[in-house]
């Protein structure tokens, strides 16, 4: 294929011509990002056997991918930041000499692509010409790449346009690492089960990626570009690229607001996106609205405010629990037009996964491909099972999701899966507060996602897996971001999961988190009177927070919820400790200071502190 008249970077052009060299392909295709190209390469992926459509009826313009049962997930052990010195990577990172790296990549390279094709991919991360947003190229063999990366951002011919001869773009390079003899025969999902590499070069800001065709493995816009390229490129420029959805929240007398809350993966985050308010809420004319389900650029505007872009165009979503009951906006945004993963296929050709409204079909094909009942012992969909979806097809999109010049944040949440210890909501007494809490958090593995059950994974900012540099330097840039504007945001720490003594949740959840978010607005808003200091924050009391339409969750529950318990926060700070011992070499005495503070007031506490001084 003769490269596009509208590719004028020179620089562009050399460096697909280099890869090209190396990687060997049978052609190249360059991508522009039209509906034609889309339909025709999922007939393509249809005739390889990778994609089997479904029901036009059911699930319009829609198909099923299975993955091969080794590429099922994002790789942390095979992911590496590659800085010039090992310490800017940090001791939560894997690190690799770079030329040490690039002599093993140019290795397991060469002649990777036989028998395939190079598809080339300009993409947009964050609407085309916003001045926050980045440009990528990708190259990669997997048209199954390329279809979710016309979901996922905005890709096509108009990048061409915003780069221009020569502006600046993030080289990608993305290889299944599964080349063909001549000959030979492809299977549906060509990936290379025995090396896997997913590597970042800072400093030149590039990425490589070897070996697998999977989610953040693969469709290098997100985790990689959004968030482990774009971490140092915030670090570097004064602006942030963070692990967070966006949400804009209006209130009855039509105020709105916006909030950026961070959680780990597996903690809900697209279900709180996509916030259904309680009916009592409704009725009074509450509404949320999505500006974003999984990552936030955040610049300091003119203003002083900080403003907010989700980078991405889709949604890629765990599919598992979705459900009319925990997500109505996200099922309805799946209605057609989307990319299924590892979901089971049923009878009627539709999808289904655990946790789906109604009966488990009688029968259906497992992610695997194999006849599956509900007396199966192994589930239908894998668990880490995913949707990829158009954000525009979601009915609570807010209309600001596309603004370039992104949308004022108020307040940032932070919150994991704890099943003790993390009170339901609780108010960092400042900036500097809010960045502790936020880089000690600790969140629940789910044994889909990380082996072990029940063990606390510290992942300060929700950001472990995803920042390109030492965690202590970001925890400084975090501090020194907040020293230079003049109102930041309120920061709030929040726990969905907390267990009762016999191991069930002690908060409904989904909807009623509503209530919650309620009073963190009034709260960043300054709203005085409504809060009382407990050792680590301020904290609502019962009569805080509105009831209505919540029968079943009395005073007492609501204490139990918020309580701190004095053994429980030892622990905490013991484990806080050897988070930071581990990062000792950068860690901002700060966080030294505000551990000291928080162990003062949690010693002069009772054993167990329960909300006090509340009359009804
Ligand atoms: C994701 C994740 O896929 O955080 O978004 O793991
Ligand atoms: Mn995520």
């Amino acid at each position: 294929m003769t490269i596009p008249s509208s590719v004028k970077h020179a620089k562009a052009k050399a460096w697909v011509d280099k890869m090209a060299a190396l990687l060997e392909p049978d052609q190249i295709h360059w991508c522009d990002g039209s509906r034609e190209e889309y339909d025709a390469m999922c007939q393509t992926l249809v005739e390889a056997g990778t994609f089997i459509p479904l029901d036009p009826e059911k699930r319009p313009n829609s198909f099923l991918a299975r993955s091969d049962p080794s590429d099922v997930a994002r790789v942390e052990d095979r992911t590496f930041i590659c800085s010039q010195n090992k310490s800017d990577a940090g001791p939560t990172n894997n690190w690799m000499d770079p030329v040490r790296m690039k002599g093993i990549l140019r290795d397991v390279a060469r002649g990777a692509m036989k028998g395939r094709t190079l598809y080339v991919i300009p993409f947009s991360m964050g609407p085309l010409g916003s001045d926050i947003a980045q440009i990528g190229i990708e190259l990669t063999d997997s048209p199954y790449v390329v279809v979710n990366m016309k979901i996922m951002t905005r890709m096509g011919e108009a990048v061409w346009d915003v780069l221009g001869e020569d502006g600046r773009f993030v080289p990608c390079v993305h290889t299944v690492g599964a080349p063909l003899e001549p000959g030979q025969e492809d299977v549906p999902w060509p990936c290379n089960p025995e090396t896997k590499y997913i590597v970042h070069f800072p400093e030149e800001r590039s990425i490589w990626s070897y070996g697998s065709g999977y989610g953040g493995n693969a469709l290098l816009g997100k985790k990689c570009l959004a968030l482990r390229i774009a971490s140092t490129m915030a670090r570097d420029e004064g602006w942030l690229a963070e692990h967070m959805l966006i949400m804009g929240v209006q209130e009855p007398d039509g105020e709105k607001s916006y909030v950026a809350a961070a959680f780990p993966s597996a903690c809900g985050k697209t279900n709180f996106a996509m916030i259904v308010p309680p009916r009592a809420y409704r009725e009074k004319g509450w509404k949320v609205t999505t500006v974003g389900d999984d990552i936030a650029w955040i610049k300091p505007g003119e203003d002083g405010r900080l403003y907010a872009i989700n980078p991405e165009a889709g949604y890629f979503g765990v599919a598992p629990g979705t459900s009319r009951a925990s997500n109505p906006s996200a099922m309805d945004t799946i209605r057609e037009n989307c990319i299924f993963t590892n979901v089971a296929l049923t009878d009627d050709g539709d999808v289904w996964w655990e946790g789906m409204d109604g009966d488990p079909p009688a029968h259906a094909i497992d992610w695997r491909g194999n006849d599956w009942t509900p007396a199966s012992d192994t589930p239908a969909a894998h668990p880490n099972a995913r949707f990829t979806a158009p954000a525009a097809q979601n009915p609570v999109a807010d209309e600001a999701w596309e603004d370039p010049n992104g949308v004022p944040i108020r307040a940032f949440i932070f919150g994991g899966r704890r099943s003790d210890t993390i009170p339901l909501v609780f108010q960092a007494f400042n900036w500097v507060y809010g960045v502790y809490a936020a880089a000690t958090m600790g969140s629940e593995t789910t044994a889909a996602a990380f082996g072990k059950q029940g063990v606390v994974r510290r992942d300060p900012f929700a950001m472990l897996p995803f920042a390109g540099y030492h965690m202590g330097s970001y925890f400084n840039h975090w501090l020194s971001l907040g020293r230079k504007i003049p109102n930041p945001p309120r920061i709030f720490g929040v726990n969905w999961f907390r267990r009762d003594k016999d191991g069930k949740f002690v908060w409904p959840g989904f909807s009623e988190n509503m209530r919650i978010l309620e009073w963190i607005l009034k709260r960043s808003k300054g709203g005085r009177g409504s809060g009382v200091e407990s050792p680590i924050g301020w904290m609502p009391t019962y009569r805080d927070i509105d009831w209505e339409g919540l029968e079943h969750f009395t005073r007492e529950d609501f204490h139990a919820a918020m309580a701190i318990d004095k053994p429980d926060w030892d622990k905490e700070l013991l484990e806080a400790d050897a988070l930071f011992i581990r990062l000792y070499d950068r860690i901002p005495k700060e966080m030294i200071a505000i551990r000291t503070l928080l162990l003062s007031g949690l010693w002069r506490s009772p054993e167990h502190w329960e909300l006090t001084g509340d009359p009804t």
